[in-house]
C-alpha cells in the first residue's frame, strides 16, 4: 500500500509540476498521504481489513465491513492532527473530485494520479484501490493533457519501478 501511495505522490508531484499552478511538494505530500485512512482502518481492525484488500469495491466493502470508509477515515485522522487544508481536501477528493472547489490544482493532482495508476494496462499496480472513469477522463482533457502526456507518466514511472521495489523491498 506504501509503494500505490509513492506512485501516486511522485505522479502527483508530476502532474502538478506540468500544471504549474501547483507546488509540486505539496501534490506529492497529498499523494503520499491519500490512503492514509486505509492505515488507520488497518491498525483498527488488523484481523478484518485484509479481507478487503482483494475487493472489487474497496470503498463499498470497507462501508459494510467497518461502517467508514478510508476517505472519512483519513479525513477524520488528518483534522485530528491538525494537518493543512489542502492536504485534508485531497484525501476527501481523492476517488470524486466532484464538488472541490478550492485547491483545485492539488486536488486534481491526486485525483489523477490514483486514476493514472489504476489503468488496466499499467505494470506496477502494488495495493491500489482507485479507477480510471470517464470522469478522470474529462478532468485530465480540460487541464489540457493529452494523450501523449499519460504515455510520458507512465513511462516515468515504469522507469522508477525496479527504485521502488527496492525500496519497500518488494
Ligand atoms: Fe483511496
Ligand atoms: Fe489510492
Amino acid at each position: 500500500m506504501w509503494a500505490h501511495s509513492y506512485v501516486v505522490a511522485t505522479l502527483s508531484g508530476l502532474i502538478g509540476f506540468r500544471m504549474s499552478a501547483a507546488d509540486k511538494g505539496i501534490c506529492f505530500l497529498a499523494g503520499l498521504l491519500h490512503d492514509i485512512g486505509r492505515v488507520v482502518l488497518i491498525n483498527l481492525y488488523r484481523n478484518d481489513y485484509p479481507s478487503v484488500f482483494g475487493a472489487e469495491n474497496i470503498i463499498s466493502a470497507e462501508r459494510e465491513m467497518f461502517q467508514c470508509d478510508h476517505i472519512q477515515a483519513g479525513v477524520w485522522f488528518l483534522e485530528s492532527l491538525s494537518f493543512p487544508e489542502e492536504i485534508i481536501m485531497s484525501v476527501r477528493c481523492h476517488h470524486d473530485i466532484n464538488g472541490a472547489d478550492k485547491h483545485t490544482e492539488i486536488l486534481t493532482s491526486v485525483y489523477l494520479a490514483e486514476g493514472i495508476v489504476s489503468m488496466p494496462d499499467i505494470a506496477f499496480k502494488y495495493d491500489g484501490d482507485g479507477s480510471w472513469t470517464e470522469r478522470h477522463v474529462k478532468v485530465f482533457m480540460d487541464r489540457g493533457f493529452r494523450g501523449h502526456d499519460v504515455i510520458e507518466f507512465k513511462s516515468i514511472l515504469s522507469g522508477r519501478c525496479n527504485h521502488i521495489n527496492s525500496f519497500f523491498d518488494l
